[in-house]
């Protein structure tokens, strides 16, 4: 790998910066949720949960942490009354703007199987009570200790599986990044945290390193497009 990526650069990211005007909060996240709709791993996360409700056949929640503008959140949200599931989808993180512009995207869907609710998961932990537990994009803002916790509590609290999605860190992803941002928003904190997230973003090797020290069996991690990494476990027994 080229000298400049070869291990991370972790810099604070613009949009976490709590003294960030709502208007550019607000116009980072539409930005964010446009490059979601391409990359998404939040299909993924639902047919997963389907997946338990197929076997379990209850009603399960979902709990997303570090939700952001509640992209996952409602599109998951979304699948299931279409489909006519039984699962409350809630999101959380530690921006209460972030989460006002979630609450305002599901109240345009008319969702009513949703909640958001306010959470700085790294210092009052994961909660409890969450059959499924994911994460996207909030892996690469923390340091390989906090990380190596969080997939550690996130797995501890949950009651079936964890699903955590995110970037590598590899040329063709900041090349990717950059290009990306750049066509899809006009947001310099976007511009500017894309690429920068890829420069902080864990690699294949170091995400499986993690999972082992956190204490995960029989996890597994794939890559997909685009340069994008998805780990799953299951709860043994489960
Ligand atoms: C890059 S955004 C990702 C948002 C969303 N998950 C997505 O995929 O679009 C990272 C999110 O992490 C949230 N965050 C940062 N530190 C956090 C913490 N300690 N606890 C909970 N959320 C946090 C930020 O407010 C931000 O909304």
């Amino acid at each position: 790998m080229n000298g400049v990526l070869k291990n991370r650069d972790l810099q604070p990211e613009l949009m976490d910066d709590p003294k960030l005007s709502p208007e550019l909060h607000d116009q980072a996240l539409e930005g964010l949720r446009r490059i979601n709709r391409l990359s998404s791993g939040s299909a993924s996360m639902f047919r997963e949960l389907r997946r338990h409700h197929k076997r379990l056949q209850r009603p399960l929640k979902l709990l997303d942490i570090a939700c952001g503008g509640g992209d996952s959140v409602v599109r998951m949200a979304r699948l299931a009354e279409t489909q006519k599931l039984p699962f409350q989808v809630e999101g959380c993180d530690i921006s209460g703007h972030a989460l006002t512009n979630a609450e305002n995207l599901a109240a345009r869907h008319n969702l009513v199987n949703t909640r958001f609710f306010q959470r700085d998961v790294l210092r009052h932990g994961v909660p409890e009570g969450y059959d499924m537990v994911t994460c996207s994009l909030f892996l690469h803002h923390l340091t390989a200790t906090d990380a190596t916790d969080l997939i550690r509590n996130m797995a501890s609290a949950c009651r079936l599986s964890i699903q955590i999605d995110d970037l590598k860190r590899s040329i063709v992803g900041y090349w990717l990044a950059k290009a990306g941002c750049h066509l899809l928003s006009s947001s310099p904190i976007v511009r500017f945290d894309g690429p920068q997230s890829v420069r902080a973003a864990f690699t294949l090797d170091e995400i499986r390193d993690m999972a082992n020290t956190s204490g995960l069996a029989k996890f597994s991690l794939t890559s997909r497009w685009p340069q994008r990494w998805t780990l799953k476990w299951t709860k043994p027994c489960q």
